[in-house]
Formats: C-alpha cells, structure tokens, sequence
C-alpha cells in the first residue's frame, strides 16, 4: 500500500479537511502514516489566520524538501502537496519559493485530489478555485474502520466561509463567501458517524451561528433548528458548535442551550477586544455592551454555561484605554476558557493599510497582562468544580495506567483512575483536584481510597501528561 502522511495546521475545521482528504486517499490506496519519513505523499493542510502560522509552513517545507531529496536518491519518489488557507492565498508563489512542491490546492477543490495528483505527476499543479460546485457532495464517506480510529468525538463541518469581514481577517478571502451545507447531508454524516461509535459531535464552521442550510421543507433552517435534528439521532449524547459570531446569536439558539440537554453547556463566542472603538474599528458590528447583554441572555437560558472567546490585542489605534476595556470585559464575564493574539497584519484585509500599527513591545506586555487574567479566570472555573459530580465522557487511554481520560460537558479535560476499560462511558465523577490543566477525579460510588498509582499522587509525573489533553 501507498502512504500518506498528512500535517494538518490551524483550525477544526482543518483537522475534519485533512481527515477527509484521508478519506478521498484511502479510495486512491493510500494508507496513513504518523510521519513524513517513508511517506510516498506528503500533504500540508495550512493555516494563514496569522503571518507566524504561514512562516510555520515554509520551514516545514525546507525538511520536507530533504526528506524529499534523500528518498530519491533511495529510489522512492515522494509527491509534496500543500494544501489549505496558505494554498488559497498564495498558489503558484508556494511552488517559487518551494519547488520541491508538487502540487497546491485550495480548500475548496481538494474533492479532486486524485485527478489533480495525476495531473501533478505531468506538471507541477495549482488549484486555487473557490467554485460553486458543492465540494461535500463529492467527498466518500468515511469508512466505519477510520471512524472509530478517530475516536468517540468528532467534527463535522456544516457550514463554511464568512460574510463579515471582521478588518484584520483572512478567512472571506480564502475561505470565501458563506456556504451553508443542507440539513439531509449533515444528518448522513452524523448517523454515519453514531453508526460507527461517535457520540460527541462538534458542528464547525467559520461562522456556524449564521448556518442557514436548506432543511427538509426545501426552506432555509437555522442552526438551533438543525441541531434539535441532530439531538434526535441515536447514540449523539453531546452536542457543541464553534465558531460564533456575537451579531448570529439568534434567540432559537440560545433557547437550544436551554431545551436541548444534547446541547452541551459551553460556547465559544469571540468578542475580540472590549473597547467600543476598537470594535468599531475592527468592523465587528456590535458594542461591548450589547456583547455583555447578550451573555446575559444566554446565562438566563442557562446560567451554568462556560464561555470562551477568542481576543487580539494591539489592533491598529489600540490605546492603553482601549485595552483596559478588554482587560474589563474579561474581568466581569468571567470565561472559562479563551484565546489570545498579537494583532497580525495579513495581506488584503482593510486592517493591513491602518497606519496606527501599535508597536511589538506594547503588543508582548499587552498579550501577557491579558493571558494573565484570562489564566486566573480559567483555574478559578476548573477549581469551582472541586468536590462536584459531573458527568465525563471517557474518550481515551490516560498517560498512565490505569488512567482514562475524558471531557466534562463544560469542555475541561478530565482524568479518572480505573481498572477497568470504560472508554464511551458516560459515568458520575466526584472531582477531586483540580491541576493545571486537567481535573482529577473518581468514579462517584466508588471508594475514596489512596490512590496505588504513582502517576497519580507525584504532580511532577501528573502535570505534563494532562497538557495533551487541553482543550
Ligand atoms: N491577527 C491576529 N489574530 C487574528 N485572528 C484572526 N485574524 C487575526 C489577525 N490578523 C484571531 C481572531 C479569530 C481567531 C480565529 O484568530 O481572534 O477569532
Ligand atoms: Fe474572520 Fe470570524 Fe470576522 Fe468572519 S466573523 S471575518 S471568520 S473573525
């Protein structure tokens, strides 16, 4: 069998790319590999957000150029495909700077993969089209073996590309124009998936609350109204959705989180920054205030909900006024969880040509006084759960023996110490501790014995082991 190694970068909605372009491969003969060395194909599936995440990609190209280079000479040709946001934005520029490229594919067009390898084994091949042509309706289907290989959660994308050109932001121009699956596609995936063991769905898009794919009725439905479909699917006991803008938030879906118990307790809501000006600047579309209202709102559909936002500091004009307001905002919305970065201008967005550009070193103290607060707020979340029981999903083997880990329903990353094998339960757990990046706990109803396990009782063993498992 042929192999395929395959390095996805940035986002979700990358990870559930690139497991389809898996699928499509696997139809080709191709099996996956967990490294480049040996490889027959290399696929990097690429990341644009931020210039740092572009850069990644060209210092991974140099060793893949090498590895490239050493199997020749070993007999093995190895085809190089880029693939992705960076694809998008620069096509035939990847293959100037990186010759040993073979072929470049935008997101939208990597349903044809298998041709346009064929076509790269003549030329060397860019497709960059962001056509009409529905890409879902031509992906295979994932096979029940590499659904279950991938575990009990997956992602799903439904809807992609975005309408709002947020000023700093990429993603209109090399995710396109908002594209909407239909309610009957997603609903095979999912079944497909539940079929095969998953029960933990996130659905995924760029700006998934503005989903309006064609129901059953032949009429637009919103997100909220697809995902009481999804609840109704056997065997889905969790149910999430990410990314969200603020100006989507559409009552039916805050009432979601409030009618649906599928709908898990957490949302991820970006805000970006907490200054009315720089959010005016930014193009954002809503105040600060309406963003605290609107949280309101929804922690009255209900009120133990975790939020998560995701905020860029030093956007250009950004005074030290205007970052105290975000400093505010995170202050008294209190998140669970939340992103930060330094303002990075991309090319093509209007933010690229503001002459104000706030100076590096402001930037780094800005980003540590915020990731700062934004820690304390998340230990506070993870220690308030201390001595509760909750409900864990057990998605995985632990580090250590012995050792599951899973996800409560606020998204905290969850270890129990067992003896038996209970991946896919969903059991009752006493939290316990609280570390620095995972809850420690054990199964309610069971003894509060000291714990045999070494792992569990040295921090120094524990706490590397729980940073695989940050969410
Ligand atoms: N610079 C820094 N951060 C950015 N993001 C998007 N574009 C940029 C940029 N040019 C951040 C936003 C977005 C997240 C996915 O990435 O916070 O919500
Ligand atoms: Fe980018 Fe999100 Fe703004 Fe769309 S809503 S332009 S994806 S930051």
């Amino acid at each position: 069998m042929k192999k395929v190694h395959i390095k996805s970068f940035g986002c979700q909605m990358n990870v559930y790319d690139g497991q389809r372009m898996a699928d499509i491969l696997g139809e080709q003969g191709f099996e996956e590999t967990p490294t480049p060395e040996g490889a027959d194909l290399i696929l990097l599936n690429t990341c644009h957000i931020r210039d740092r995440a572009v850069q990644k990609v060209y210092t991974e190209l140099g060793k893949l150029r090498d590895i490239k280079t050493a199997q020749k000479a070993q007999g093995q040709d190895t085809r190089i495909v880029v693939a992705g946001c960076v694809a998008q934005a620069e096509g035939a520029e990847i293959q100037r700077r990186q010759p040993a490229v073979d072929l470049v594919v935008g997101p939208q067009a990597y349903h044809r993969l298998p041709e346009l390898l064929e076509q790269a084994q003549r030329r060397r091949t860019v497709d960059t089209d962001l056509p009409i042509d529905d890409k879902f309706g031509h992906l295979p289907a994932p096979k029940p073996a590499a659904i279950r290989a991938r575990g009990i959660s997956a992602f799903v994308t439904v809807q992609e590309g975005c309408d709002k050109f947020c000023a700093f932001c990429v993603v209109p121009y090399t995710r396109g124009a908002e594209f909407s699956r239909p309610v009957a596609q997603i609903m095979a995936e999912i079944e497909r998936l539940a079929a095969s063991g998953v029960q933990d769905v996130t659905l995924i898009g760029q700006n998934v609350n503005a989903y309006h794919g064609e129901g059953s009725d032949g009429r637009a439905w919103g997100l909220a109204r697809s995902m009481h479909r999804v609840a109704e699917v056997q065997g889905i006991h969790r149910i999430r959705y990410s990314t969200s803008h603020p100006n989507d938030m559409d009552d039916d879906l805050i009432a979601a989180h409030r009618d649906l118990p599928q709908v898990m307790p957490f949302l991820h809501l970006p805000v970006q920054a907490g200054s009315d000006r720089i959010l005016s600047a930014m193009n954002r579309k809503h105040t600060a205030d309406e963003y605290r209202r609107l949280i309101e709102r929804v922690r009255q559909a209900r009120p133990d909900i975790a939020l998560s936002s995701d905020f860029i500091v030093g956007f250009p004009g950004e005074s030290d006024a205007d970052f105290e307001e975000t400093i505010r905002l995170v202050d008294e919305i209190g998140f669970a969880s939340s992103y930060s970065f330094k303002y990075s201008p991309r090319p093509g967005t209007p933010a690229a040509d503001l002459r104000e550009q706030v100076p590096l070193g402001v930037m780094d103290e800005r980003l540590q006084r915020l990731q700062a607060r934004i820690e304390h707020h998340r230990q506070a979340f993870n220690h308030a759960m201390v001595g509760r029981t909750v409900e864990v999903l057990l998605e995985r083997a632990g580090r250590h023996p012995r050792q599951l880990a899973g996800k409560t329903p606020y998204l905290q990353a969850v270890q129990i110490e067992t003896e038996t094998n209970q991946i896919g339960d969903r059991v009752q757990v006493v939290i316990e501790r609280a570390g620095s990046n995972s809850l420690f706990g054990r199964k309610a109803g069971e003894p509060d014995t000291p714990s045999q396990n070494p792992a569990m009782l040295d921090p120094a063993a524990r706490d590397p082991a729980n940073k695989d498992l940050a969410a």
